[in-house]
């Protein structure tokens, strides 16, 4: 028999086979389509590394699609300025819907795209900066947004990554949307994607307002129920079977993490000898060791390489329990005031190394943060071997 494709995609942006929970943020986001005074009108995914936010993003995009909204999807950092993106491909979509309906927007279009904006639409693109802010993106959005209204549909927004956009750009574009959609009531939303460190950045002060009024929704890990049917839907859509034992150790494994998920099931297949007459418990006890290296790699090490030594010395005091750490034993152990510890626990909690749990404790996210830590600290001199830790 043929051995089936490997249905996982573990990759950042990827779409998984089976998108497991979010039912909340998609029935809210639904809820645009029936009403253009919903608050999910602007909506904000905030969560850690590789919890699924650009998955949600194109899911969004998806269903906006299925209501025959267009879309415009753009990355905060782009080179040619968030702004500028936005209207250049604003320009195209008008562009587009006019070819489509042969209707008469085609003097605001290149009146827009020639004069204004200053940009030309043709293939060679060469932007400039949107001049004085944002006239023109508001006169571009404006009529797309009445083209679209007119036909019962509407327009998305998507912007992935905010966490780097520059403070004025977000402010800027967060006045534009809300004169453009939400005070003129045309049907045009906006999701956003970022990181935590977005609290920091972005959403203190006044020229977070637009963000902090957004719809927020934190995109954490999946429970238990999900994980499993993110893990073993794909598996029996391709013919494959898995014991409940074997899927107990994958679930569990996987903590609910979306990115570890697909890598784990990714790893079932790459493993197992023959997945259509069973993956086996040995196939998935070593998919799971290979999963977490790999995702300590892809997830912990490009936050790991940009750690002080003093936040890796938090961590690697942590390793010394096998579950919890209290601030104070961490002071204790590394002979540190354990009231300047904050900052650093601060530090590690918004890089989503460690995470909080009851007052004064913290723990490692998951194993696979605690057995990177443990292999790299080994691997960089700061500890003579791995510690088992004692348990807490
Ligand atoms: N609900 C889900 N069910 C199953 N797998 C998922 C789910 N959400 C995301 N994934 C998988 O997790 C991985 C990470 O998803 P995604 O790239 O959207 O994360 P992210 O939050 O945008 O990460 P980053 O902050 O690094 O950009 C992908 O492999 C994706 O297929
Ligand atoms: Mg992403």
């Amino acid at each position: 028999m043929v051995r089936p494709a490997n249905p996982f995609s573990p990759s950042f942006g990827i779409s998984p086979p089976v998108l497991a929970g979010r039912r909340t943020p998609l029935s809210d986001f639904e809820t645009i389509f029936g009403n253009v005074r919903s608050p999910s009108y602007a909506t904000l995914l905030w969560g850690l590394r590789g919890t699924g936010k650009t998955v949600l993003l194109n899911a969004f995009e998806d269903r906006s699609a299925a209501h025959g909204w267009l879309s415009i999807a753009v990355a905060a950092a782009t080179p040619m300025g968030l702004l500028n993106d936005i209207a250049i491909k604003a320009i195209r979509q008008l562009e587009a819907f006019e070819a489509e309906h042969g209707s008469p927007p085609a003097r605001v279009v290149s009146g827009v795209s020639l004069g204004m904006i200053g940009i030309q639409t043709e293939s060679a693109v060469t932007p400039e900066p949107v001049p004085q802010g944002h006239h023109d993106l508001e006169t571009v959005l404006s009529r797309l947004g009445d083209v679209l209204a007119e036909q019962g549909t509407g327009l998305l927004i998507t912007i992935d990554e905010l966490h780097v956009a520059e403070v004025d750009e977000i402010k800027q574009f967060g006045s534009i949307f809300q004169l453009v959609s939400r005070r003129a009531e045309r049907p045009i939303a906006f999701a956003g994607a970022a990181l935590p460190e977005l609290e920091r950045r972005l959403l203190s002060g006044p020229s977070g307002t637009f963000l902090q009024r957004c719809h927020r929704h934190e995109i954490g890990n999946l429970t238990m129920p999900e994980t499993e049917v993110a893990l073993l839907d794909p598996i029996v859509s391709a013919g494959a079977r898995i014991d409940a034992n074997s899927l107990r150790t994958v679930v569990d494994a996987s903590n609910g993490q979306p990115y570890l998920v697909q890598l784990i099931g990714a790893s079932l297949w790459d493993e197992s000898e023959d997945p259509v007459a069973g993956i086996r418990a040995d196939e998935a006890e070593r998919a799971v060791a290979n999963a977490r290296s790999l995702y300590g790699q892809h997830v912990h090490a490009p936050v790991w390489h940009r750690l002080s030594d003093l936040d890796k010395r938090f961590l690697i005091a942590m390793l010394e329990d096998r579950g919890s750490s209290t601030i104070a034993d961490i002071g204790t152990r590394w002979q540190h005031d354990s009231r300047s510890l904050s900052r650093y626990r601060q530090r590690l909690l918004s890089a989503g190394l460690i995470r909080s749990v009851g007052h004064g404790r913290v723990a490692f996210v998951d194993d696979a943060a605690r057995a990177f830590v443990s292999l790299q600290a080994l691997a960089e001199g700061w500890i003579e071997q791995v510690q088992s830790g004692a348990d807490r």
